[in-house]
């Protein structure tokens, strides 16, 4: 029997709107997401220089089916007080060590927006879809991810050396248990 397919819901957080990934966000997703700023940390599979219906063309063939097929979840971010304006992305990946993904346009970060929209993403990935674990790669430069991780309780169980939009880095996979989370959001 083919297992139900668990679709995206929408989640909101004080400052912000989670909406699931649809077509129609491309040329916003286009607009912002082409910036040295986001994509130096983010892995290699990302095209660089960026095409100009790159995001379409990830959106057609990569995210949009995944998502029908049940694998991977998407989000974009839009603060309430601006809902029409797409600011960034939040994504889950089942299968493998590289969980959970996320970026914010460069006007936004450093607002504690994405700690926020981490919050019901991590719940949905633990309560709804039942992962018992969540794994997730990042720079060691990458000191604004890493803190996400740190403040979400989770740490590094390995090293590695993975290829990013900038090159060879220093990686390290960070990891947190359902339990601890749970434990976590209690405490
Ligand atoms: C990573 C990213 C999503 C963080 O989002 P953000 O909303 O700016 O993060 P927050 O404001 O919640 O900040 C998280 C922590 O990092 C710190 N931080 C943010 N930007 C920082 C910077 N440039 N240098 C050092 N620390 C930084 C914040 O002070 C905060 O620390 P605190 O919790 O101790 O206060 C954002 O920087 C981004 O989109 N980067 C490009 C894409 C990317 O690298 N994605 C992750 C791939 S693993």
């Amino acid at each position: 029997m083919l297992a139900a397919v668990v679709s995206a819901p929408e989640f909101e957080t004080p400052r912000l709107r989670l909406r699931p990934l649809e077509l129609a966000d491309a040329a916003a997703i286009q607009e912002l997401f082409p910036d040295w700023e986001v994509v130096r940390y983010l892995m290699a599979t990302v095209p660089w220089p960026y095409p100009p219906d790159g995001a379409r063309i990830y959106l057609e063939q990569a995210a949009l089916p995944a998502m029908a097929r049940g694998e991977e979840w998407h989000w974009t971010l839009r603060l309430k007080s601006e809902q029409q304006r797409l600011i960034g992305m939040i994504s889950l990946k089942q299968g493998g060590d590289n969980n959970r993904g996320f970026w914010l346009g460069a006007p936004w970060h450093g607002q504690g927006l994405m700690s926020e929209a981490c919050e019901p993403v991590t719940d949905f990935w633990f309560d709804t879809l039942r992962q018992p674990l969540l794994r997730v790669p990042k720079a060691a430069e990458n000191i604004a991810s890493r803190r996400i991780s740190e403040r979400q309780g989770m740490r590094v169980i390995g090293t590695d050396v993975r290829e990013y939009v900038s090159g060879r880095l220093l990686t390290e996979i960070w990891e947190i248990g359902a339990g601890e989370w749970r434990q976590r959001r209690r405490s």
